[in-house]
């Protein structure tokens, strides 16, 4: 953040307020209004944030215009066809790329916190087998606080920096004993031997009954997948982290609140709500009904997997799943799988209708990313469990930050009052 020294003026009541501008290094300026409302005793109003900047952070970076997504200034089409997983953790946590010493080193400490304690295995048994997986994890994670005693200690840089860790192993964990656990099969250990991804996905689908062989090339699709969803900037679950640990809240406690507000069908939720719609609209003639619903503003059908608050071009994660869904589904012969043909279908149909461009409407990052998790084998209800597992490295990194910079004080929103004034209690009696 520079301070340009350029100010704004602010004409209220007969009184000129200056307020200072801040110049990022890329993106729009941003007007700092912090002292506001000690000097001139307003708030401002911005319901949604749609023009409020929460913070400064050096992380990660959007351009809607342009459809553009940067990591640390990486572009994700980059890192999704040139990196893996892990890397874009160690670059997301830690600002660069790691030489290849650094990255052994992060990946075996990765690597060696994949198991969670044993205990844990009881206390998944407390859930009712038909939960929702979401549901189990937000309560599994929320409970690592009382596993991992040793790095809920904001304050010490070592504490926090197991607490990363061990999230970013044990998510894949926990994820996939939720799954487990929901289909009645008994718990998989991870495998140290299998990178990531790979590891993940012996954990959902293997059984001790049998010997189970992990595909590199679904391992590699996977593995993609866990990269287009690492991290976006400030959206509403990293912001439901942030605000959580600005009341000095343990990391653990934290990312349980951030998969909660990641649930919600408006944000990683849409990934399950677009496959379903998809079987809904289930044929490509039936397209045109589902698109009139999507533009009648007395129904409250919205396209799953389409529209998003910064990209107004493009999402540049829909370009890469796109082709990935092509590649996957080729691999295992289903080509010509119906669920893809609607869904191209009916991204051509939107994408040249007049409500969609005038919205500025494009398929988002769910809207392929269902159809390549069905084709691998998962049930819609593990589609945001992925998502949350991916985003993990995301709202830690966002934490870390959070907590590193001394600016930090407790989130306070205010709020514009429409309620009644100052009345007198009424006697039961007398209402
Ligand atoms: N289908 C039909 N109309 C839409 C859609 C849609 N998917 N999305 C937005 N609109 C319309 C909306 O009705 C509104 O029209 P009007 O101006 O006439 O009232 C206009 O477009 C602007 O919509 P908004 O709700 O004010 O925009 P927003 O920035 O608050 O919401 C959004 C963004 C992603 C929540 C919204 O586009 C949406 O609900 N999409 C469907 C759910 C979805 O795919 N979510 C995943 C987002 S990307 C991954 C993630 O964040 O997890």
């Amino acid at each position: 953040m520079t301070d340009t020294k350029k100010t704004a003026q602010l004409s209220l009541n007969g009184e000129t307020y200056e307020l200072p501008i801040f110049s990022p290094t890329t993106g729009p300026d941003v007007l700092d209004i912090r002292k506001l409302y000690g000097q001139a005793g307003v708030f401002t109003y911005d319901p949604g944030f749609t023009s409020t900047a929460s913070c400064d952070s050096t992380i990660t970076y959007i351009d809607g215009g342009k459809g553009e997504l940067l990591h640390r200034g990486y572009p994700i089409d980059q890192l999704a066809s040139k990196s893996h997983h892990l890397e874009v953790c160690y670059l997301l946590l830690y600002g660069e790329l790691p030489t290849a010493a650094q990255l052994e080193d992060f990946e075996t400490r990765v690597t060696r916190h994949t198991m969670v304690h044993e205990q844990m295995h009881n206390f998944f048994r407390g859930f009712r087998r038909d939960a929702h997986p979401m549901a189990t994890l937000v309560g599994v994670v929320g409970a690592m606080s009382a596993f991992y005693h040793d790095s809920t200690d904001i304050n010490d840089p070592w504490q926090r920096e197991v607490a990363a860790i061990r999230l970013i192993a044990k998510l894949p964990t926990i994820a996939a004993m939720a799954y487990k656990y929901s289909i009645g099969q008994p718990f998989v250990y991870p495998r140290n031997d299998l990178d990531y991804a790979a590891n993940f996905l012996h954990m959902c689908f293997s059984v001790p009954a049998e010997e189970y062989h992990v595909d590199p090339i679904l391992a590699r699709a996977m593995d993609r997948i866990f990269i287009l969803h690492a991290d976006h900037e400030q959206n509403a679950s990293t912001s439901t982290v942030r605000l959580a640990s600005s009341s000095g809240a343990n990391p653990f406690a934290c990312i349980a609140a951030g998969i909660a507000c990641l649930w919600g069908p408006a944000h990683g939720g849409a990934n399950q709500a677009c496959l379903e719609m998809l079987k809904e609209i289930g044929s490509v003639d039936r397209i045109p009904e589902f698109i009139e619903r999507a533009k009648d503003k007395n129904d409250p059908f919205r396209l799953m997997g389409f529209g998003h608050r910064v990209y107004k071009n493009t999402d540049p994660r829909a370009k890469v799943l796109k082709q990935s869904a092509d590649e996957v589904l080729e691999l295992l012969g289903v080509e010509d799988n119906p669920l893809l043909q609607v869904a191209k279908e009916l991204e051509r149909t939107a994408l040249n209708d007049e409500y969609f461009i005038e919205k500025k409407l494009f398929p988002n990052v769910d809207f392929y990313s269902g159809i390549i998790l069905e084709a691998m084998g998962f049930p819609t209800s593990m589609f945001t469990p992925i998502f949350a597992l991916s985003r993990t490295v995301g709202w830690i990194s966002q934490w870390k930050e959070m907590i590193a910079d001394p600016q930090n004080k407790i989130g306070r929103p205010r709020q514009l009052y429409l309620g009644e004034t100052a009345r007198d209690y009424i006697d039961i009696e007398s209402r």
